[in-house]
């Protein structure tokens, strides 16, 4: 690779011990995928958790002398001041948590712990070269934003960090971000869930970069999240196309680079409806909770819970994941005690795939709009039936049949 003097300096320990680390690696990386060269980064975004692997990573960083040069907004990991006043945190999970908030906050992080970062936090703007790792988090992006990110990992993500570089090859090169695949979707996209039905579709949407075509012209900052996280349960994308919605492409034809697609799919309204269908014959009753919020619910969505819930009474526990933005705000608006008295938690700081805390789940049975909480929960033996946000909340209602 072509190195600055800065970058051969860095790497030869100049800057210390940590940083020349952290540049072996992403000089590493970028070898393998053919880069010419480091290029800075002006934000990053780590998918930090507070389990094993990655302490040891952030705790060898920290002991090298590491500091952050471009400080990250970092994934959530677990809550420890509402797990343990609930006595639900064992020592173990707690130190565990500890130990990862103090090597990040050493490492100079942004202790945001949450998973939607591109909402208030950590804002890129359009052509922006970052470094994001959380999967949900990169395709939106590159997607939406129209800033650029290879799908990191929480390390690499971190080694772009501490050196403020990262290797130029994949979604940072104009000429890699075009779509390659025509997606009509002959479908009633009704409501945020058939966005998650779409992008359940991978498997017959196949590997490339979708350009979805007959889409309605204003989804919502929500659908465009489910659609892009959902891709990435169903298969692996980096990037999706939506002609008039992501920057640079106003028309299929410029989405494509002016190019004929390699495939053309249709999704139809069977499909959507076949996958319902699917999930509805392989739900268990009786649920015993619902876990909203994978990735973190936005404002707007903890407002239609509320609105939902009006009159109403959860009969089991319904939690909603989010960012503590959010929380702040449903909190001075008195929106969070509202849904508290309706038997709906908000929770801070918190991801769904983090066993020490939600392992009490195990065997269990529960509701979410997610089928990413699903993928995830199964890790710890905990049944997910996935359905519409609003069928969640009647089941809750309803006590869980
Ligand atoms: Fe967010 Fe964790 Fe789901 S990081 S997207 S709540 S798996």
């Amino acid at each position: 690779m072509l190195l600055t003097d800065t970058q051969r300096d860095m790497l030869d320990g100049k800057y210390g011990k940590g940083k020349a680390m952290a540049a072996r690696i992403l000089t590493a990386v970028g070898e393998s995928f053919r880069a010419v060269r480091l290029v800075p980064v002006t934000r990053v975004h780590v998918s930090l958790s507070a389990q094993g692997a990655d302490i040891w990573f952030a705790e060898k960083m920290v002991q090298a002398g590491a500091v952050c040069a471009v400080a990250p907004t970092v994934n959530p990991g677990y809550s420890v001041c509402y797990f343990k006043s609930r006595s639900m945190l064992s020592p173990d999970a707690e130190e565990n948590m500890k130990r990862t908030e103090d090597a990040y906050r050493s490492l100079g992080a942004s202790l945001t712990y949450s998973c939607t970062p591109y909402l208030n936090e950590n804002i890129p703007i359009r052509g922006e070269i970052t470094a994001f790792s959380e999967t949900s988090a990169t395709i939106f992006v590159n997607s939406v934003i129209g800033a650029k990110t290879n799908r990191e990992s929480a390390a690499t993500a971190l080694c772009a960090a501490i050196t403020g570089f990262t290797p130029e090859y994949g979604m940072l090169l104009d000429d890699n971000r075009f779509a390659d695949t025509a997606v009509y979707v002959e479908a009633d996209m009704r409501d945020d869930f058939s966005y998650s039905l779409l992008g359940m579709m991978g498997k017959k949407i196949g590997k490339g970069i979708p350009v979805f075509l007959n889409l309605p012209v204003d989804p919502t900052t929500e659908q465009l999240i489910a659609l892009g996280t959902q891709l990435n349960v169903s298969g692996s994308y980096e990037m999706f196309h939506i002609p008039g919605i992501t920057p640079g492409s106003p028309t299929p034809e410029a989405a494509s680079g002016y190019k004929p697609p390699r495939h053309t799919v249709t999704i139809t309204q069977q499909d959507l409806d076949g996958l319902r269908e699917d999930y509805a014959a392989s739900n268990k009753t009786p649920a015993e909770f619902v876990m909203l919020g994978c990735p973190h619910y936005t404002y707007e969505q903890v407002l239609k819970v509320n609105e939902f819930m009006k009159s109403r009474l959860a009969v089991i526990p319904v939690w909603i994941l989010t960012s503590r933005h959010v929380i702040t705000l449903a909190r001075s608006l008195g929106v969070y005690d509202e849904l508290k008295r309706k038997n709906v938690q908000m929770i801070a700081d918190t991801c769904i795939d983090e066993s020490p805390v939600w392992g009490f789940l195990s065997g269990k049975t529960g509701l979410s709009d997610s089928p990413k909480c699903a993928y995830y929960m199964a890790s710890f033996q905990a049944h997910i039936n996935v359905m519409s946000t609003e069928c969640c909340l009647e089941h809750a209602v309803k006590g869980g049949t």
